[in-house]
């Protein structure tokens, strides 16, 4: 079809079809190789992946499972080589061990899958013939970041009361970092990552008596008696009944500096304790970080994080010094949305109002500043450790699942993936509002809004949905105007980067449109301003992760590849990367242009 025509600059390839293939298909003219897979060793002394043969030892210096969010970072002093972090957000036992019992894990089980979550930082280099990126193992630079790993609480909450436990009576460190989800890099070098959904790891909320601990877990969507995992069968912490507090010290955004490898990963506080999808600042005129994130649960809310204090420019040790406290006094807002069509043109099938927008004004209402609450009946500690319950209080507006978040860095628009809710509209659940008007909802959108004044502190924005995702032929579809038969279908979009032209890409987790989750990018300016164009697809049970889109070079996370109902180990449903007969395994991939071109130009 018309799908070849012409393209923004950056996203002239030839769009990959929608399928099902069991591996990552990518544009005619484009090479791809593994950068580094579940199990292989990055630390000194790690050994080479053996499935057969797992140790907790063994992982804990072998890059994790399931990466989701990347990060690259320049190494000045070695050339043709970066600085790869990356995000293990979860565990599947399924498809880690060979004659899994869920019920009854053994200690080891559970400690290799402590040891496989967390974080990796892991150098990896180019090699000049191929056009691969190969990770660099052994070097000074690599890091593993594990459940067990202690971290600092820092900012306003640190020491609150709410966050003690008997192993840690003051508050202020914390063993481990769960569910990272996606992240972001911030302007003075450093890694931040989001953690999600941490309810999944602790056990019998059901057995709580206090009832008014109870109802806040539950807001925190804990609930239940075992776990997923059945950690608390081998560490108490992860029993709610023995541990009360245990579950406050998980939910936060923590900070990495990725280029010390002894370097304390902090927890911050101030940007509030929710399901974190990600953290993308942008600076202020004056040099503020601004810190824009997504509360990734049904009907949850959008924030922003405004620091108090400017930037330091340079790598001298006081600027490293200084920066490292950005994220520890500032404000903490949440979003409200207003439409600007009657209520009664939001039908709830995604017919666009009469003014053809769905579009409006919204509102950054202040929760918390430093130790002063915004919010009438809770203190600032309780803000920062309960901010669903403060978001809730203030009426913010109840979202379909907010997921990345991240600003243009060209033009400081913020675009938010919204990746679907099919609960909205349902018997007893918020209906449709115009920045969230599909009832059951199964694609999701994609929300672009723009701060008063082009300032991002502002305390008021106008916003517009710019896709509403789906199969184009769906009438309830929107890719910001453009000619429907000119895009690729797009479904369930999550993460969200930029490249150097200002194009928007996005990767895209559970597409319900049958076909497997891929990579798209999209003009958000110019004649083709809404023109999706799909770049790779990922393995069968994949969701495509940590899009980074440099000029020469696409990396994508592959996460949760085989991932399918009633696969595991002795069933698998991929044999992704490895081949038939190998375990699956979650990996980094890296795409370049065999003619050593721009990506898409
Ligand atoms: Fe872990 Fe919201 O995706
Ligand atoms: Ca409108
Ligand atoms: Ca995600
Ligand atoms: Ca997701």
């Amino acid at each position: 079809g018309g799908k070849g025509g012409k393209a923004a600059k950056g996203l002239r390839f030839t769009p990959v079809e929608a399928n099902t293939a069991d591996r990552v298909t990518v544009p005619q003219g484009y090479g791809q190789n593994v950068v580094i897979r579940w199990g292989d060793p990055i630390l000194r002394g790690a050994p080479d992946f053996d499935p057969e043969k797992q140790s907790a030892k063994a992982q804990a210096g072998q890059f994790g499972y399931n990466n989701d969010f990347l990060s690259l970072l320049p190494l000045e002093h070695e050339h043709g080589s970066q600085l790869l972090v990356a995000n293990h957000e979860y565990t599947d036992e399924q498809l880690m061990f060979a004659g899994y019992d869920a019920k009854k894990p053994t200690r080891e089980q559970v400690e290799i899958g402590m040891a496989a979550h967390g974080l990796s930082v892991v150098v990896v280099r180019e090699e000049r013939r191929s056009g691969a990126l190969k990770a660099v193992p052994r070097h000074r630079l690599n890091r593993r970041i594990t459940a067990t790993t202690p971290f600092e609480v820092t900012g306003p909450a640190a020491g609150s009361e709410w966050l003690r436990t008997s192993a840690d009576p003051e508050g202020r460190t914390v063993l481990g970092t769960l569910n990272n989800c996606a992240g972001g890099t911030t302007p003075w070098g450093t890694t931040l990552h989001g953690e999600e959904n941490v309810d999944q790891y602790f056990a019998n909320t059901d057995k709580v008596t206090d009832e008014e601990h109870k109802k806040r877990l539950k807001r925190y969507a804990l609930k239940g008696t075992d776990s997923q995992r059945r950690w608390e069968l081998y560490e108490k912490r992860f029993d709610v009944t023995k541990e009360p507090y245990e579950p406050h010290r998980f939910g936060w955004v923590v900070e990495l500096d990725p280029y010390d490898p002894e370097a304390t990963p902090r927890k911050r506080t101030a940007l509030g304790r929710f399901k974190h999808e990600a953290a993308q600042p942008r600076l202020t005129r004056d040099g503020r970080p601004v810190v824009y994130m997504g509360d990734d649960e049904r009907f949850e809310y959008l924030y922003k994080f405004v620091s108090a204090k400017r930037m330091m420019r340079g790598s001298s040790a006081a600027a490293r010094e200084h920066n490292l406290t950005l994220l520890d006094e500032g404000t903490l807002y949440v979003a409200k949305l207003k439409g600007d069509s009657p209520a009664g043109e939001i039908d709830g099938k995604g017919t666009l109002p009469e003014d053809g927008e769905f579009d409006g004004k919204g509102e950054w209402i202040p929760l918390a500043t430093g130790d002063t609450s915004h919010v009438p009946g809770m203190t600032a500690e309780e803000v920062y450790v309960f901010t669903r319950l403060a978001g809730d209080k203030v009426g913010a507006t109840k979202m379909d699942r907010p997921e990345d978040v991240e600003p243009s860095p060209r033009t400081g628009r913020v675009y938010v993936a919204l990746t679907n809710n099919t609960d909205r509209g349902a018997a007893g659940k918020a209906g449709p509002d115009e920045a969230n008007p599909r009832n059951g909802n199964k694609h999701g959108q994609v929300l672009e809004f723009a701060e008063r004044g082009d300032d991002p502190t502002a305390k008021q924005f106008s916003w517009r949905l710019f896709l509403v995702c789906g199969d184009p032929e769906d009438p309830s579809t929107y890719f910001a105007g453009f000619p429907k038969d000119q895009v690729s279908p797009i479904s369930c979009p999550d993460n969200v980067t930029f490249d150097a032209y200002g194009n928007l890409w996005i990767s895209t987790d559970g597409n319900a449109l049958g076909t497997h989750d891929g990579l798209f990018g999209v003009a958000t300016a110019g004649r083709q301003r809404g023109q999706v164009r799909q770049f790779l697809t990922v393995p069968t049970g994949a969701e495509t992760c940590g899009p980074i889109v440099q000029d020469r070079r696409v990396l994508v996370a592959v996460q949760h590849p085989g991932e399918v109902d009633g696969a595991s180990v002795e069933k698998p449903a991929s044999s992704w990367p490895d081949g038939p007969g190998k375990y699956v395994r979650p990996s980094v991939v890296s795409v370049w242009r065999e003619d050593g071109g721009n990506i898409g130009a």
